[in-house]
């Protein structure tokens, strides 16, 4: 079959395309990606060469170019991870989150039924759930927690699920949803919490905790997040949501000091900093859907997930120094500016 990858040179979407491009040889996968601040092509290199894999620099949000690409590929399956990701980033500048999240699904979903693309599979998160209470531990997301989005990011992700679902429901469009807790592990940009401590810490500069670091996250390491994905996209029912979380739940200060103790870094670099506007309290899933039905089970808790991403921060050094300096913007040239 062919997929596309949407998004495929960011965070998750590449820790997908690097796995499934190599369980999958028989398929042929399209990675398509803006390479936007979020994108870097670094990421993909080691199977850039492989003959079961392309990418292409494009955006969600051009309807000729999308339509372009839909009747030259003829794509069985969609997969959607392109997206403005980071919630402070939706504060600062709304605009571009409905852009991307909302008007580029759009595109994606009109060209899925265009060319009759037999599954769209939306990559969505928690967030659309809004927050749970931190006294309240016995509560969890599950699939039918209404929609009570907090930030302009979850608001645009909540709003391209409602898109999605509808597409279904009046088009009749196969698609799947999922719904996933924070993620860390490999080729996580540096500005998000983890990767940030990590790179900030190892280079003993003060690590910022918004408020009083007492917000709750359900963190859940990104290839456990990748098989459920392939799971979903191959055996589950079209137009179901699925809840994707290991009972991972660390507040934010906890996450922080962990780091902190593996790197034998003093808990003096913490600064307490002003906390985030709206800032969700706490996130936790409940996976027994997607448990169940498709028998999906993380490999990783978070101690060996957290040990596994220093490590691989301490091992992939060029990795987000190239980022922090600039430089991975200039692999696109590198490698297509002849081509
Ligand atoms: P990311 O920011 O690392 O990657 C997003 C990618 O999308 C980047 O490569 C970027 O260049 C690309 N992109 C952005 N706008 C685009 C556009 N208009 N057209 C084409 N490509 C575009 O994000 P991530 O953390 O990898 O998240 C991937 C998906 O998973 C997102 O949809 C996000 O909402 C969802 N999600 C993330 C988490 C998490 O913890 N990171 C948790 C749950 C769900
Ligand atoms: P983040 O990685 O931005 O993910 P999200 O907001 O989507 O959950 O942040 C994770 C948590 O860490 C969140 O509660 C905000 C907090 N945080 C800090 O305390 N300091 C930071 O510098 C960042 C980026 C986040």
């Amino acid at each position: 079959m062919k997929v596309l990858v949407t998004g495929g040179a960011g965070f998750i979407g590449g820790n997908y395309a690097l796995e499934m491009v190599k369980k999958y040889p028989e398929d042929e996968m399209v990675v398509l990606d803006a390479l936007t601040y979020a994108g870097n092509l670094e990421t993909l290199e080691s199977i850039m060469e492989e003959p079961n894999f392309k990418f292409v620099k494009g955006d969600i949000r051009n309807r000729d170019f999308i339509y372009n690409l839909f009747e030259n590929e003829q794509f069985d399956v969609v997969i959607n991870f392109a997206a403005e990701s980071h919630v402070d980033r939706s504060i600062e500048e709304p605009d571009i989150f409905v852009s991307t999240n909302v008007m580029g699904v759009q595109v994606l979903l009109d060209a899925c039924r265009k060319y009759n693309v037999k599954r769209f599979h939306q990559v969505s998160t928690d967030e659309v759930y809004g927050d749970l209470p931190l006294d309240r531990p016995d509560l969890l997301f599950h699939e039918d927690t209404p929609i009570h989005a907090s930030s302009p990011y979850s608001a645009s992700k909540a709003s391209a699920d409602l898109l999605v679902l509808a597409y279904h429901r009046t088009f009749g469009l196969p698609v799947t949803i999922s719904r996933c807790s924070n993620n860390y592990g490999p080729y996580h940009f540096p500005e998000k919490l983890i990767p940030l401590i990590i790179s900030r810490a190892l280079n003993d500069e003060s690590l910022p905790v918004y408020g009083e670091g007492k917000n709750v996250r359900d963190w859940l390491y990104v290839t456990d997040h990748c098989k459920a994905i392939d799971l979903i996209v191959r055996k589950g029912k079209v137009g179901e949501v699925y809840n994707i979380g290991g009972h991972n739940e660390k507040s934010n200060l906890e996450v922080v000091k962990t780091i902190l103790k593996y790197l034998n870094k003093p808990e003096s670099l913490i600064q307490f900093v002003k906390d985030r506007p709206g800032h969700d309290l706490r996130y936790a899933m409940d996976p027994t859907k997607i448990q169940t039905e498709l028998g999906w089970q993380p490999e990783y808790d978070f101690d060996s997930g957290i040990k596994a991403t220093i490590d691989w921060y301490l091992t992939h050094k060029d990795w987000w120094e190239h980022i922090i300096n600039g430089e991975y913007q200039a692999y696109y040239e590198k490698m297509y500016g002849n081509r």
